[in-house]
């Protein structure tokens, strides 16, 4: 199975190493069902990083990234051929999610594939661009446990630019109180929370948000010493760019 997206990037799905799926039109694709039920999201997340991925490239020139969490090396495609980096470390801890990694950037010029707990993954070199596409993250996660906190510690302490996707939007009405509760601040709404969230970066790490870009599931915050302040902060609504395309 293949996975088309925006038009241009083409992910190319390997065979199962686990249990099959019996999809007609997708048998032998771990994750033909999982995919079918994401591709507008997928969708909205492609073209938000290719967004955010074109500004990082008017601003600066990257040389190196960090993506912890690769997952099927969508945002991975899409910072190749824009940025053209020296070097690309991707990390992912699940076999087939690695699996599918190798097969399509494995022999690209100066990726690195790592299949290890991204959390343990500690950085001791500069790096322009860290991307960390977490399952699941808001600013709570900052303030849970030691040893995250260490890591995020690390991140920040080598990193050019941090780009961080935070699923609180999609629940925020339901957890104001919570960040209310952190912040020891009114929090009315998502841009109340991001300030808030800016200023607590830039009290550990000099670091603000800049820009913050969105669909009602996702955003992702672009995070700089450069930026004094958020620059823009937009939603997108973008279902239609991805196609899954059937083998047989
Ligand atoms: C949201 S997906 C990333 C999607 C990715 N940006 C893409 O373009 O396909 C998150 C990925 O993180 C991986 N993951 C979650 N926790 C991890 C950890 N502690 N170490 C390594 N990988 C992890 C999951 O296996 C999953 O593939």
């Amino acid at each position: 199975m293949k996975v088309m997206i925006l038009g241009k990037y083409t992910i190319e799905i390997p065979q199962e190493q686990g249990k099959p799926i019996t999809n007609k039109r997708f048998i032998g694709s771990p994750y033909a069902g999982y995919l079918k039920g994401r591709l507008s999201d997928i969708s909205n997340e492609s073209f938000i990083i290719e967004h955010i991925t074109r500004l990082i490239a008017k601003e600066h020139k990257v040389n190196t990234i960090i993506e912890y969490f690769g997952g099927l090396g969508i945002c991975s495609k899409i910072f190749q051929a824009i940025l053209k980096p020296h070097r690309h470390i991707i990390i992912d801890w699940d076999t087939n999610c690695f699996e599918t990694l190798r097969t399509n950037l494995g022999n690209l010029n100066g990726v690195e594939l790592l299949n290890q707990n991204a959390m343990k993954y500690r950085l001791n070199d500069f790096v322009d661009l860290a991307f960390l596409d977490f399952d699941k993250f808001s600013v709570l996660h900052l303030d849970e446990r030691a040893d995250v906190n260490r890591w995020f510690n690390n991140i920040f302490s080598w990193s050019k630019y941090i780009l961080i996707s935070d699923s609180s939007i999609a629940k925020f009405h339901l957890n104001k109180q919570t960040y209310r509760d952190l912040f020891d601040k009114t929090i009315n709404s998502f841009e109340d929370y991001l300030s808030c969230f800016s200023n607590y970066l830039f009290g550990l790490y000099g670091y603000h948000i800049g820009y913050c870009y969105h669909f009602s599931r996702c955003s992702f915050l672009l995070i700089a010493r450069r930026y004094q302040s958020l620059q823009e902060m937009k939603k997108f609504n973008e279902k239609k760019h991805v196609k899954l395309i059937g083998s047989r």
